[in-house]
């Protein structure tokens, strides 16, 4: 697992705000791994799933933009990553996310490796193709970030 955590840090999928999104997840799921209490994991839990969030929809739109033809499916597997996020992150019952801790650590760490390099990197080539207009989203989105403050 060391090796392949390793390998999602140096990785790239053809564009730099998608592996920079890529690097804050796995570093909030890192982060996940030294809660004590359950209102840390909940909390943490709810910042791996925000930044999920944040981030396919932001991949999502690249695959359009990048006309990418599988992204009806990407999306799909990302939809289901997030109902099991929701489904743990809902769960009310005292002491049950410290209990599931290991299996949410190993489900976490497996999931994002697994996609990173399998589904998401099979749109590389499409978004290195596409990278002017994928740039010139990235800039209207820094932009209008910048006016809303
Ligand atoms: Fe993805
Ligand atoms: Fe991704």
């Amino acid at each position: 697992m060391q090796q392949l955590t390793q390998r999602l840090e140096d990785l790239s999928v053809g564009n730099e705000v998608l592996d920079a999104d890529h690097r804050s997840i796995h570093a909030a799921t890192a982060r996940l791994a030294a809660c004590t209490t359950e209102t840390e994991l909940r909390h943490h839990l709810s910042t791996v799933l925000e930044l999920s969030k944040i981030h396919f929809r932001r991949e999502e739109k690249y695959m359009q933009v990048a006309r990418f033809p599988h992204a009806k499916i990407h999306a799909g597997q990302h939809a289901r990553f997030l109902n099991t996020l929701r489904h743990y992150h809902n769960v009310t019952e005292p002491g049950f996310l410290l209990l599931i801790k290991p299996d949410l650590e190993e489900f976490l760490d497996g999931w994002l490796i697994d996609h990173v390099l399998s589904a998401d990197k099979a749109y590389q080539s499409y978004m290195i193709r596409s990278a002017p207009e994928l740039a010139a989203l990235a800039r209207e989105a820094r932009s209008a970030a910048q006016q809303a403050q």
